[in-house]
């Protein structure tokens, strides 16, 4: 059950699991040390966790009573083919991306386009703390930490037009990053989009950090969606460029494999894959399986925009 207040962090559960997570994380370097995995790898990984601003400073906009998954999974177990589909190829690859310094460019219908910076878009003295469970079409999910902004408030800069009906999202391409990109698993660059109402809804969050620290690459550094009631592949990483359209974008995953990938992709356990039933959901770190919620549990705060759309077309 998500409980949305404004407490802080430190007054949840979240003691314990720091200490868990950091504990797995010295693990798990002594562990890649001890299977003789390349030091630059994980140091690189360690020099990008900077803490972002003392924890305190943060409002805690949505809280969740569920454990948080342990941050060494939500570092580790990871979908970013730019880096390999290997669920560990993002956590060994990732140190190549760059992401500082990082501009967007935005365009489309617009009254404010242009190339801006990461900390022109994104007000890094408005960040929030927000928990929020990520459920992968794959069957399996995970509670993440993350902090961020929500995105109505990047795009209230940017000043939509009254004939923006989609946002578009890009991630970066860039072969000397990516070595994933040699594949044509995907149509590069990964784009994903949002119908308008969607994108503003609150609880789309365009996160910069987790677990109180920077993004770390394999999780989509520097800024990444979290549309936490949409299946985890919406939820685009490291973002290059941001469009406002009239049209319904196409979206990579729609592109490879339409049949698979709708594009509203909501959590929906009576609607399933061709390759995954999604009535049921192995959480990271549990045993057994748990039913899979509507809309992933966020239903009170989205199911409205749906009203009326047979959700068994509109996948
Ligand atoms: N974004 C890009 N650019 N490339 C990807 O391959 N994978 C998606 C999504 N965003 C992906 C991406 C999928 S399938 C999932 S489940 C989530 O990222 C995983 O996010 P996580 O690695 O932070 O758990």
């Amino acid at each position: 059950m998500l409980i949305k207040h404004k407490h802080s962090w430190h007054e949840t559960e979240n003691s314990v699991t720091d200490e868990s997570a950091y504990l797995s994380r010295r693990t798990i370097i002594g562990g890649l040390a001890a299977a003789g995995v390349a030091a630059t790898a994980p140091m690189a990984l360690a020099q990008k966790n900077r803490v972002l601003a003392p924890l305190a400073a943060r409002p805690t906009a949505y809280q969740s009573s569920e454990s948080l998954t342990p941050e060494a999974a939500i570092t580790q177990y990871n979908n970013y083919y730019e880096f390999g589909t290997g669920k560990g190829d993002p956590f060994e690859n990732a140190w190549r991306l760059q992401p500082k310094p990082w501009t967007i460019q935005v365009d489309g219908l617009v009254d404010k386009p242009g190339t801006y910076s990461l900390e022109d878009l994104v007000d890094f003295n408005a960040l929030e703390d927000r928990i929020y469970r990520l459920r992968c079409v794959e069957a399996w999910s995970m509670v993440v930490p993350w902090i961020g902004v929500p995105l109505a408030s990047v795009l209230k800069k940017i000043q939509p037009q009254s004939g923006a009906k989609y946002v578009r999202f890009e991630t970066l391409a860039d072969t000397k990053q990516m070595p994933g990109l040699r594949w044509p698993v995907l149509d590069w660059p990964y784009v994903e989009g949002l119908r308008m109402d969607e994108a503003m809804n609150d609880l789309a969050l365009l996160a910069v950090g987790l677990y109180g620290k920077e993004i770390p690459n394999q999780n989509g550094a520097p800024v990444r969606l979290v549309v936490p009631w949409k299946y985890g592949f919406k939820s685009i990483k490291s973002i290059v460029r941001i469009s406002l359209t009239d049209r319904e974008p196409r979206t990579s995953w729609n592109v490879s494999a339409p049949r698979e990938y709708g594009f509203y992709s909501n959590v929906n356990p009576e609607v399933d894959h061709p390759r995954w039933s999604q009535k049921r959901e192995r959480r990271i770190g549990e045993f057994g399986r748990r039913e899979t919620l509507k809309f992933n549990g966020y239903g009170e705060m989205v199911a409205d925009m749906y009203a009326g759309m047979d959700l068994s077309a509109k996948y």
